[in-house]
This record gives C-alpha cells, sequence and structure tokens, in this order.
C-alpha cells in the first residue's frame, strides 16, 4: 500500500513524536484483515469511535460493559499506538436512564464523578489523552442545553475536568468541539471558556477541533475554514500553553463540482491546506482522521449521500489525499531537521 514510499505516514510523524491518527470501531477491527493493518501500518494513535460513550459503556446504571472499548485499547497497545478516550461528556449517546430519570443537582454530580472515575479507573494510565467534555458551546458562543448543564449549571464543566485529573493525573484532559476552528462566536467563547478555566487553576491541556468540513460545504457539514483565522484561532490558544489538536477530521466531496478525480484532488488539496497551516503553529500535536477509510465513513449516513471523505478508500488504497498528506508530514520533518 505504501509502496511508492520508503515511510508510512506513522513513520514519520513518529520521528516528530506527532500522532497522525484515525477513529476505530470495534466491529471493522474484528472483522475486516485489512482495516487492521492500514490502522496498524499508518496509524501511530487511535481514537475510539463510539465504543467509550456513555451510553455505550453504561446501559443500565452502574453496569458497564467494557468489552468493545478494551478490544480497541488491546489493539492499540499491541500496535504500540497511542490512545484517545473519546468522550467522558456529551449531550449525545448517553444511556437513556440517565438522561429519562429525575435527578437534582447533587445526585447529577454524583453520577458525574462516578462515570468518570469508573471509566478513567478502568483505562488508568492506559489512555492518554481524553476529550472531558466534547461539545459544550452553541454556535453563538452561549453554553449548550444537556442533562449536564441543566442538571448542574455552568460549573459542570469545571466538576469534570478536576476529576478527571484527580483520576488519572497522568492523562492530557481536553475540550473538543465542531466548526470552532476559525475566529467565529464559537471559538471566541472557546478560548475565553479554556482561559477561564485556566485561570481558576483547572487542568485542561488542549482543545481539540473537530473538523467536519465539506470542499464547498453542505447543508450539514462546515466548508473548509478560512487558513488565515485557523492559524490565528490556533496560536491564540497555543499562547494560552495549550496543546491543539485536529480530533476528528473528514473533508466530503458531495457538494464539489468537477469529474471525481477533480474532487479528489481538491479534497487532497484541502488536506494539505489545513494540515499545512496547522503545522506552523508549534502546540499543534495531532491531526486525526475520523475514520480509517472511507468504507465505514459516518458521512453517507448523516448526510445521506455517497461520500469518500477520508484518505483510503473502500478498498484501502491510498488516494491523492494520503499523497498530500504524506507529503505535507514529510516536509514538516525537513523544516525541523533543518532548523
Ligand atoms: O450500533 C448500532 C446498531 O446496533 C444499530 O443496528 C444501528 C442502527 O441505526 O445503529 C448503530 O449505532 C449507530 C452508531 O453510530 C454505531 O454505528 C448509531 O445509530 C449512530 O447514531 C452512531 O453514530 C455515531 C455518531 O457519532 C452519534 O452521534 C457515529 O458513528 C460517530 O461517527 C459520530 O461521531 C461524532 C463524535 O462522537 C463527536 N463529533 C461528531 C462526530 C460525528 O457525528
Amino acid at each position: 500500500m505504501t509502496a511508492d514510499h520508503t515511510a508510512s505516514l506513522r513513520e514519520i510523524a513518529d520521528l516528530q513524536e506527532f500522532y497522525m491518527g484515525a477513529a476505530a470501531n470495534a466491529h471493522a477491527l474484528r472483522t475486516d484483515s485489512a482495516y487492521r493493518e492500514t490502522l496498524a501500518e499508518e496509524f501511530n494513535f487511535l481514537t475510539a469511535e463510539n465504543e467509550l460513550k456513555f451510553g455505550n459503556l453504561c446501559p443500565e446504571p452502574k453496569v458497564y460493559n467494557f468489552g468493545p472499548a478494551d478490544e480497541l485499547v488491546f489493539f492499540a497497545k499491541a500496535n504500540f499506538m497511542h490512545i484517545r478516550g473519546h468522550t467522558l461528556v456529551w449531550h449525545h449517546q448517553n444511556p437513556p436512564w440517565l438522561i429519562e430519570g429525575d435527578f437534582n443537582r447533587n445526585q447529577a454530580l454524583e453520577l458525574l464523578h462516578e462515570h468518570i472515575f469508573t471509566t478513567m479507573g478502568h483505562f488508568h494510565e492506559e489512555i492518554e489523552v481524553w476529550d472531558v467534555v466534547n461539545e459544550p458551546i452553541e454556535a453563538d458562543g452561549s453554553l449548550r442545553d444537556s442533562f449536564w448543564m441543566h442538571t448542574i449549571g455552568p460549573d459542570y464543566i469545571e466538576y469534570a475536568f478536576r476529576w478527571a485529573h484527580e483520576a488519572d493525573p497522568s492523562a492530557r484532559l481536553f475540550l473538543n468541539d465542531y466548526s470552532a476552528e476559525g475566529i467565529n462566536s464559537k471559538s471566541n467563547a472557546i478560548y475565553n471558556t479554556a482561559k477561564e478555566l485556566l485561570a481558576l487553576n483547572v487542568p485542561i491541556h488542549g482543545v481539540g477541533m473537530q473538523m467536519h468540513i465539506a470542499i464547498n460545504g453542505t447543508e450539514k457539514l462546515a466548508k473548509p475554514p478560512d487558513t488565515n483565522e485557523m492559524y490565528e484561532n490556533m496560536k491564540r490558544l497555543g499562547d494560552l500553553g495549550l496543546e491543539i489538536h485536529i480530533t476528528e477530521m473528514d473533508v466530503a466531496i458531495q457538494n464539489a463540482t468537477g469529474s471525481l478525480e477533480d474532487r479528489l484532488r481538491q479534497q487532497a488539496d484541502v488536506y494539505e491546506r489545513i494540515l499545512g497551516t496547522a503545522l506552523r503553529v508549534p502546540q499543534f500535536k495531532a491531526c486525526i482522521l475520523w475514520g480509517v477509510a472511507d468504507r465505514y465513513s459516518w458521512i453517507p449516513g448523516f448526510t445521506g449521500h455517497p461520500d469518500e471523505p477520508l484518505i483510503f478508500d473502500q478498498y484501502y488504497q491510498p488516494k491523492p489525499a494520503y499523497e498530500s498528506i504524506h507529503r505535507t508530514l514529510e516536509a514538516m520533518l525537513k523544516t525541523s531537521s533543518v532548523s
């Protein structure tokens, strides 16, 4: 698969202590050997796509099923990959008993504490990076309503980070959100939230930018961010001392014009532009794709249209986007070995 190259993406990334990752799912891992091979060969970082979400882990109160998440962690460790825990606190994919229950603030705090300690305790020092709070901010910059927000109040975020740090002091803790890559009301609110948390000595180590985008945008997916704005946004977060990760990147081609070949080339350009810009920010440490190959991408199901948003095709063949990422990572290697 990488016959034209002397090095895989992960080999180049390893040399730079950079995370080049993919979201993985336990079903594909179990059933598809080409999936396993591509994942282990090309990526040094794995995010659990769904297996660590509260609703999947804890279908009944106090009953945790770690099986599928354990499979992913076992695979990652066997292949010397780093792991992201996604995600401890979210408005979505929560267990029905939680969202349908009638809990007061103290009970909700107890549930939050129990969930964080049970989950991070299980993977203690194995999962290095956690998306502690996922998608807490609305497009207008206000705090999103969620089970946690309306039972606990805005300080649920602070509690979650403090408890996550207590549960595993070695873990690096992130706030993760989407459509906040450039400069807008949402990214301003994320910047201000991170700054306030740091001022309160809350242990937050980084901000994740999901980067679910489409070449020309679609009804449901944003256009690629303006790269000058993205640079400014990443830089201001980096200046706070935070690490920045692209956490869920995919580039949908469904609304682009031209032949398939043209659209795949445009897609490769978008990957190159985004990654190349981000790499100019010293605190940018990870580029994680939201899937290994087009075969299992969430985009067709979400948008209702066929798509090919990732860097390997249905048959695990590298696409032009693979080449452009390879080139961009190699250029980074050359620049840093000169400086
Ligand atoms: O596992 C069940 C299966 O048993 C059932 O037959 C099938 C029928 O619908 O559903 C399966 O569950 C689906 C699950 O993915 C696993 O494939 C859910 O319906 C579906 O809603 C779920 O979608 C996931 C989505 O989060 C949920 O919001 C996507 O796979 C996952 O890629 C997506 O990931 C999110 C990140 O966590 C946060 N950022 C945005 C990103 C994309 O939405």
